[in-house]
């Protein structure tokens, strides 16, 4: 196929074809995932707890994710790179995002993610302004789950207010992607519906733009509780390739998540 772009994810947004995303770490899942159809790459700071066992990703270095951006990087050769900036690594002011960010393109990614609240329109902007794409990751923000209070559903009852009006700040600083974790599936629905840039969602639900999941969540390699968002897409198939390629297939038909089991009220 040919590369992925992101003209060509804002067309999927706007025609209503489902974007399909997994985490992946390295190049020889970076190989499998593209040839699968996967249409973009997240290399995730949930590296720090499915590779690194530690107990959130609050301590992953931006070291690692320049490390792992570029071995991901290396096996790929057609989908969408997105890299996830870590936590420290572009809180300090818009030029150390700045920075941060200019590594990771430096080791492969096309975009970064950053975990945004009420603060981070400015930081954005910064980063847009100067040619570097930005994900906006908003919902639950596993960066800061001690402050969160732990594991929870955002955006519920009168929360919905404020996610809205981060998501739009988030867009008017140019955000040219948005991603939801863990909130209401209606609310989801209701942002995608609005918003002129792709929407990914993990336990968001049906309406969103496409999926995302951890790579060794649902090929079930991962000690532990699951979250209620995951599906278990070994179990069934043959080959990790197969389970692959049945995730891009369930979610480009709307097969995956199923709301009942997966998503938030
Ligand atoms: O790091 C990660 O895997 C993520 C996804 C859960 C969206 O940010
Ligand atoms: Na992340």
């Amino acid at each position: 196929r040919k590369a992925v772009t992101l003209h060509k994810l804002q067309e999927m947004h706007a025609s209503g074809e489902k974007i399909a995303m997994l985490t992946c770490y390295d190049a020889a899942f970076a190989s499998v995932l593209d040839e699968a159809g996967v249409d973009i790459l997240l290399v995730g700071d949930s590296l720090g707890t499915v590779l690194q066992a530690e107990p959130t990703t609050t301590p992953v270095q931006l070291a690692d994710m320049v490390y792992h951006t570029r071995c991901v990087a290396r096996g790929n050769k057609t989908a969408w790179l997105l890299g996830d900036l870590p936590f420290g690594s572009y809180h300090a002011s818009p030029e150390q995002a700045w920075h941060s960010s200019l590594a990771l393109m430096q080791a492969g990614a096309h975009m970064v993610k950053l975990e945004c609240s009420d603060w981070t329109a400015d930081t954005v902007r910064f980063l847009t302004q100067r040619g570097v794409p930005v994900c906006a990751h908003l919902g639950f923000t596993p960066q800061t789950v001690s402050a969160l209070g732990g594991f929870k559903v955002q955006g519920r009852g009168e929360a919905a207010e404020r996610v809205k009006a981060q998501a739009k700040a988030m867009v008017e600083a140019g955000a040219q992607m948005l991603l939801f974790e863990m909130i209401p599936a209606a609310l989801a629905r209701e942002i995608t519906a609005w918003s002129p840039v792709p929407v990914i969602g993990i336990g968001a639900g049906l309406g969103t733009s496409g999926q995302v999941l951890v790579l060794h969540d649902m090929l079930d390699i991962t000690p532990g509780r699951r979250p209620r968002f995951v599906k278990n897409f070994m179990s069934g198939s043959d080959s990790i390739a197969a389970a692959i390629r049945r995730y891009v297939a369930e979610v480009k038909s709307g097969q995956f998540p199923d709301e009942a089991v997966h998503a938030f009220t």
